[in-house]
C-alpha cells in the first residue's frame, strides 16, 4: 500500500512517500525518459532510492511527495526551500513515462504550488527546466510561471549542450 493521502486532487492525490516505493523511484529515475531531464549521470540502485527516502523524511524544511492516481503511484514531487529568509523554494517534478500527457503532471505541480504559498507562506516559488523540455515549460506557464532567465549551454546531455530556462511566480501574480 502506498503512503499516507497528504493532498488530494481531482485526478491526483500527493502522498507521504514510505520505504516500499523504493522500488518505484528506482524504475523512475533510472527511465531515460525521466533521467536526462533531471539531470540524474549516475545509476541509482535501491539503496540509493532508501537513502534517497530516509533524508527525504527526515529533512524539516523541504516537502517530498509521492504522485498517485488513487494508490498507484506515478512519480513524485519536491518543493525545497532554497533559502529562508528570501521565503524562496524550488519545485521539481517527473512523472514515469507510462504516465505522461494526461495532465496529472499539471495538477500535482497545481496542488504543490497552491500549498506553497497557502499552507508554507512562500514569497516565490521557481522552477527549471531544459529549454526544449516543453511539457515542463508549459506546466509551470499554465500556472502562471513567467520566464525569468535563460542560461546558455547550461547542461550537457545526451552528446550536446542545452540551455536552462527558469521560470518564477511570485506570491501576489498568482493566477
Ligand atoms: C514534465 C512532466 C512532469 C509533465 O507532466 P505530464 O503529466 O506529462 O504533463 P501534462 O500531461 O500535465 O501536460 C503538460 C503540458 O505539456 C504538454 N506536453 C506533454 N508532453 C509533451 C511533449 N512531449 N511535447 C510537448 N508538449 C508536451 C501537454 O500538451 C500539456 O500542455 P497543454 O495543457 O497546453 O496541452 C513529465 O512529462 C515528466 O515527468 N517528464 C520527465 C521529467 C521532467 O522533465 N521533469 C521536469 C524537469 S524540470
Amino acid at each position: 500500500m502506498p503512503g499516507k493521502m497528504f493532498i488530494e486532487g481531482e485526478d491526483v492525490n500527493l502522498r507521504t512517500i514510505e520505504e516500499e516505493d523504493a522500488q518505484f523511484l528506482r524504475n523512475g529515475v533510472n527511465h531515460p525518459e525521466v533521467r536526462i531531464h533531471m539531470g540524474n549521470r549516475r545509476p541509482q540502485n535501491l539503496e540509493n532510492e532508501k537513502d534517497f527516502i530516509e533524508n527525504a523524511v527526515q529533512d524539516e524544511d523541504d516537502v517530498n511527495l509521492l504522485i498517485c492516481k488513487e494508490d498507484e503511484a506515478m512519480g513524485i514531487i519536491s518543493l525545497k526551500q532554497k533559502d529562508k529568509a528570501s521565503k524562496l523554494g524550488e519545485i521539481g517534478i517527473w512523472l514515469h513515462p507510462d504516465y505522461h500527457g494526461n495532465g496529472y503532471g499539471t495538477e500535482a505541480s497545481k496542488l504543490v504550488v497552491e500549498h506553497g504559498f497557502e499552507q508554507l507562506n512562500y514569497h516565490k516559488l521557481y522552477a527549471r527546466a531544459h529549454s526544449d523540455n516543453e511539457a515542463s515549460k508549459s506546466i509551470w506557464r499554465k500556472h502562471g510561471f513567467q520566464k525569468e532567465g535563460e542560461f546558455k549551454d547550461h547542461v550537457y546531455t545526451e552528446g550536446e549542450y542545452r540551455d536552462v530556462v527558469y521560470y518564477g511566480l511570485l506570491e501576489e501574480d498568482r493566477l
